[in-house]
């Protein structure tokens, strides 16, 4: 049978989530936007280069919701960047309500899809999206941390000077500057990663994993990272739909597991056919668990703001 999955937001990450998948040859693709004729082109673009490509799926562009009917999966990549003269909070309204209105409209169409989140501010999208939808938890699902733990396993790679392939590692937490590296997690082959830099080596490859969506903003200026959290969201989508049982960081709504009721945040989940099957409660130490903690504080001060500002 064939696979859909809608991508919502036909813009830098949602466009290349879309490439990707056709790509892989993952699902068939609804692309959607509201800026008139972007989706339609961008979709066309990508089904012309099925034959050079060699991938047999089918990429529909536009500006409504009736092609999306039945998707296995939404992606939901709509958004505003944050503009001059916009606070964070102003930002976190505007994209409250794309997030609802995209959320109302293709959970109406395929009241049987698993959501994928990629909007930022990510966790409180993801609240917002399982408000609206009304979605049990195991179908609302946030894309952070397996980009935060790909920048990770990337700088250490490279300070290492080994495969990127070799690197395991965790990032928990909120999307935000108070994420949590598990460094007594990470390893090389099964080396600790402590065994292998120094401490203050680490601190600074820790530090700029906090800092790296922010160091991507700083060279392009216009916008933000997109195909490395296009892979990462594209990771996700595909150890769904071919069931594979991955085990990725990705936010969940929290029912009292690491002490945490209500809220997004990231941890390990297992994630197959019906969306997060698990979610691994880790053994953190003392530090690791008040990161988290105060990561999800942080979290909870954005969740806090929406429920105040649009009861
Ligand atoms: P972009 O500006 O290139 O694309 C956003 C698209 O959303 C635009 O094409 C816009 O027309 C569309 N849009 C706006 N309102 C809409 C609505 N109501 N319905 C449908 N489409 C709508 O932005 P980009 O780079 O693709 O980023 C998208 C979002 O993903 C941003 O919020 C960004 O911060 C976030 N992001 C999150 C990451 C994560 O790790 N969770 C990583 C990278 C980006
Ligand atoms: C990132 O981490 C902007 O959240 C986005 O690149």
């Amino acid at each position: 049978m064939r696979r859909k999955v809608t991508v919502v937001g036909a813009g830098n990450v949602g466009a290349n989530v879309a490439q990707k998948i056709a790509a892989k040859e993952l699902a068939d693709v609804v692309l959607v936007d509201v800026v008139d004729g972007v989706p339609q082109g961008k979709g066309l673009d990508m089904l012309e280069s099925a034959p050079v490509e060699g991938y047999d799926v089918r990429i529909v562009g536009t500006n409504g919701y009736d092609e999306t009917a039945n998707s296995d999966i939404v992606v939901i990549t709509a958004g505003f960047p944050r503009k001059p003269g916009m606070s964070r909070d102003d930002l976190l309204l505007a994209n409250y309500e794309v997030v609802k209105s995209a959320t109302e409209q293709a959970a109406k169409q395929s009241p049987n899809a698993i959501l994928i989140l990629v909007t930022n501010p990510l966790d409180a999208m993801c609240w917002t999206a399982m408000k609206v939808s009304g979605f049990k938890r195991e179908r609302v699902i946030g894309m952070a941390g397996v980009l935060d733990t790909a920048r990770f396993r990337t700088f250490i790679a490279e300070e290492l000077n080994v495969s990127f392939e070799n690197v395991t590692a965790m990032v928990l937490g909120g999307h935000g500057d108070t994420m949590v590296p598990l460094v007594r997690l990470t390893s090389v082959s099964g080396i600790p990663l402590a065994e292998l830099a120094d401490q203050a080596t680490i601190d600074r490859l820790v530090q700029r994993t906090r800092d790296g969506g922010a160091e991507i903003v700083k060279y392009l200026k216009t916008g933000s990272a997109y195909y490395a959290p296009a892979a990462s969201t594209v990771e996700m989508v595909e150890s769904i739909l071919k069931d594979k049982k991955k085990v990725l960081p990705c936010a969940v709504r929290l029912e009292g597991e690491y002490g945490i009721t209500g809220l997004f945040v990231g941890v390990p989940v297992k994630l197959g056919k019906d969306g997060v099957e698990k979610i691994y409660q880790i053994k953190l130490d003392d530090g690791e668990k008040a990161a988290l903690q105060k990561s999800a504080d942080a979290v909870h001060e954005l969740v806090t703001v929406l429920q105040q500002k649009t009861q």
